[in-house]
């Protein structure tokens, strides 16, 4: 794992986007796993604009998100498959059909779920997979206690989610209660993992995860286990590091950097 630490939200969510539109120039046809929250919606605005202003092109790229709600249609303005569209699908040129949401209004939602790791592995995997962090520790809606090896599945919302998400449902008690997300076993087969975490909100949790314990009961500490995983943060995010010194100096220093440091 790597700890890349900016000085703030917008330089550590335009350094994300940066990495994501320098993967999508090296492979056009990337495959790109997604995640939604109030931390992508920066990501996605920024690589919005260097669409419109630099000409970044999506029209090969496929994409994959983590996860949805189950019970809300995906024209419900509170549904993933809506925030994609409006964050950053409706903004890019991007082939509607290249892009997948599990569908939560799935009559088998178990086969749903099946269906969507094949079509992952059909595709040819997913080359970088961007992640943030939830209050409890979760990636996707992988909760505590989300097998290290779980695949995507239907996963019940704890209180925590609940109390974090709810509010940005236009009725809060209309948030569901459980969701449909790629397994913690999925997230880790992902060629690249990418997470991106801001606000000083964040700095407990992702110290547990990235110094503590692998444990299931935080389940992005299952990223220390991957080969290639990028953790970038934020001075307020980062605050509760142990090892903040040795992790900028290696992003001083590391040649693969060289581009962004500039
Ligand atoms: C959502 C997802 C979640 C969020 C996490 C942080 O697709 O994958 O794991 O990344 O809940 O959400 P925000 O960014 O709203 O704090």
């Amino acid at each position: 794992m790597e700890v890349i630490i900016q000085k703030d939200e917008i330089t550590a969510t335009t350094f994300v986007a940066k990495i994501i539109a320098k993967k999508l120039k090296e492979k056009p046809k990337l495959v790109l796993g997604l995640a939604t929250g109030r931390t992508m919606e920066q990501v996605y605005a920024i690589l919005a604009q260097m669409h419109k202003e630099e000409g970044l092109d999506f029209s090969l790229c496929c994409t994959f998100n983590l996860d949805e709600y189950v019970g809300l249609e995906p024209d419900n303005e509170d549904s993933y498959h809506s925030f994609m569209r409006k964050n950053l699908f409706n903004k890019i040129n991007i082939d509607i059909r290249n892009t997948h949401l599990p569908n939560g209004m799935a009559a088998d939602l178990a086969k749903e779920c099946a269906d969507y790791e094949r079509l992952i592995i059909a595709t040819g995997g997913i080359d970088l997979q961007l992640l943030g962090i939830g209050s409890d520790g979760h990636i996707g809606f992988n909760e505590p206690l989300s097998a290290l090896r779980s695949r995507t599945r239907e996963k019940a919302l704890t209180p925590a989610t609940i109390k974090q998400n709810g509010p940005l449902f236009k009725n809060p008690s209309m948030m569901p209660r459980r969701g449909l997300t790629m397994g913690v076993g999925t997230i880790l087969e992902s060629k690249q993992c990418l997470l991106l975490a801001t606000g000083v909100e964040k700095s407990s949790m992702l110290a547990r995860a990235v110094e503590g314990p692998i444990t299931s009961m935080i389940s992005a500490s299952a990223l220390q286990l991957h080969q290639h995983c990028c953790v970038v943060a934020d001075e307020a995010a980062a605050s509760k590091l142990q090892e903040q010194d040795y992790y900028r100096w290696i992003f001083q220093n590391e040649p693969e950097w060289a581009d962004f440091r500039k």
